[in-house]
């Protein structure tokens, strides 16, 4: 067994045990407790509270943080972390003037990813995806979900969440797995959107399950990828392996994907840019949580989600990165938490509750990860020396960790 003690000037988002997201006015609150104490055994959080309270500071390692801030790591619920290459040359042209849906239509965009995906090894592909995802460790992420999706053929889909699946073993942080082999029509299917589909149903999805390398079925429903009749077809056939829809709905158009989401009991409704009352109203009464991408919105210029309005209907709201090549090529929970406050204006509470313990629930993450409670995971941010949580998402672009651990270790 082994102990570590750390003297904190505030220890942020401790939480009771059995909270597993917070809604509406709840997410105004980020319970916090000034000149605390924080005991670690082992992975977990084993005690803490008021240094005033605190009865003996005997540990193996004692930290002296007292000028500093400690707090559940990031949990980022949506991201394509794993995939080959990068998109810089769409990048550039879409600053001399073509738009995404353009890019798409040309055949670049996700086709372009899977191009790029096809001709790379899964060594190769591993290697490129573990520098990325222990860049955003470094940030102060602890828990991620990964997607497939840039495959799109059943060796390529296979290849992406075993690779996936090698993340989870070799690395410490907590990881989950979507299959996303819904993310666009491959060329080889072109004007047969159907044969695609029926591909994932009866092909993919039996070896996914033999080899049980997904927990989450996902699908790209927008208009010129898959509709609503594709999007029921594909959550149906997912459910029948076990995997809970977690969705990307509501990007570009607004046309019944979240109700429908909502009817499939969907974990997650990601991106929600374009928003109405009927999808708002949707939400109420459900246990889906709607995740809004600032960095995504931010890099494409797209309006961003109206994360105001759903709170302010009594809903939760998580955060997220959509680590992408083509839409967002950033994995900095930070810029996300300071961009969700700048552009979408929740308050800095509201956003670091989004991004920790709502980012956990959009994972089934929340009994163990996303806030200080004895017995969860010692997942946790050291900060600099800085004034105030606040001071976090004022200072964009400004790196305030110091350390991050996970599971009861510091990360190098
Ligand atoms: O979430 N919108 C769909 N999928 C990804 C990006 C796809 C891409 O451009 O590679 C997203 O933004
Ligand atoms: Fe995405």
């Amino acid at each position: 067994m082994t102990t570590l003690f750390i003297h904190i000037k505030q220890l942020i988002q401790v939480r009771e045990k059995g909270l597993l997201k917070v809604s509406g006015k709840d997410m105004k609150t980020l319970p916090f407790i000034e000149n605390a104490y924080l005991l670690i055994e082992n992975d977990s959080i084993k005690d803490f509270g008021p240094m005033a309270d605190c009865r003996s500071t005997k540990a193996d390692t004692i930290i002296d943080a007292t000028g500093k801030i400690v707090m559940p790591t990031w949990c980022d619920s949506h991201t394509h972390v794993v995939y080959a290459g990068n998109r810089v040359q769409e990048f550039v042209d879409r600053i001399n003037g073509l738009s995404y849906e353009e890019i798409a239509n040309r055949g670049g965009g996700i086709l372009n990813s899977a191009e790029q995906l096809q001709n790379t090894t899964e060594d190769d592909l591993y290697k490129q995806s573990l520098a990325r995802v222990k860049q955003l460790m470094a940030l102060g992420t602890g828990a991620i979900e990964i997607k497939s999706g840039y495959g799109l053929t059943v060796n390529a889909e296979l290849k992406m969440l075993r690779v996936i699946k090698r993340l989870k073993t070799d690395l410490k942080i907590a990881i989950k797995a979507t299959f996303l082999g819904a993310h666009a029509v491959p060329k080889h299917f072109k004007d047969n959107k159907q044969g695609y589909l029926n591909e994932i149903a009866t092909k993919m999805l039996p070896k996914i399950k033999d080899e049980q390398l997904a927990d989450y079925i996902d699908i790209f429903c927008e208009k010129g990828y898959f509709d609503l009749d594709d999007t029921d077809f594909i959550l149906t056939e997912g459910k029948k392996y076990g995997l809970t829809p977690k969705i990307h709905v509501n990007q570009f158009n607004a046309f019944g994907g979240v109700a429908l989401a909502v009817k499939h009991k969907a974990l997650s409704v990601d991106h929600l840019e374009e928003l109405n009352e009927n999808d708002i109203e949707a939400l109420k009464n459900s246990n889906t949580m709607p995740v809004a991408l600032p960095s995504c919105s931010y890099f494409l210029s797209i309006p961003y989600t109206p994360g105001r309005a759903l709170i302010d209907a009594g809903l939760p709201l998580a955060l997220a990165t959509d680590f992408n090549p083509g839409s967002t090529p950033s994995g900095n929970m930070n810029f996300v938490v300071s961009t969700a406050c700048i552009k979408m204006k929740l308050t800095p509470e509201e956003a670091i509750n989004a991004a920790t313990l709502n980012g956990a629930y959009a994972m089934d993450y929340s009994n163990d990860l996303g806030s200080i409670t004895i017995g969860k995971k010692a997942n946790i941010i050291l900060t600099k020396a800085i004034p105030s949580f606040h001071y976090l998402p004022y200072a964009f672009g400004e790196n305030c960790i110091d350390k991050v651990m996970i599971n009861g270790e510091f990360i190098s």
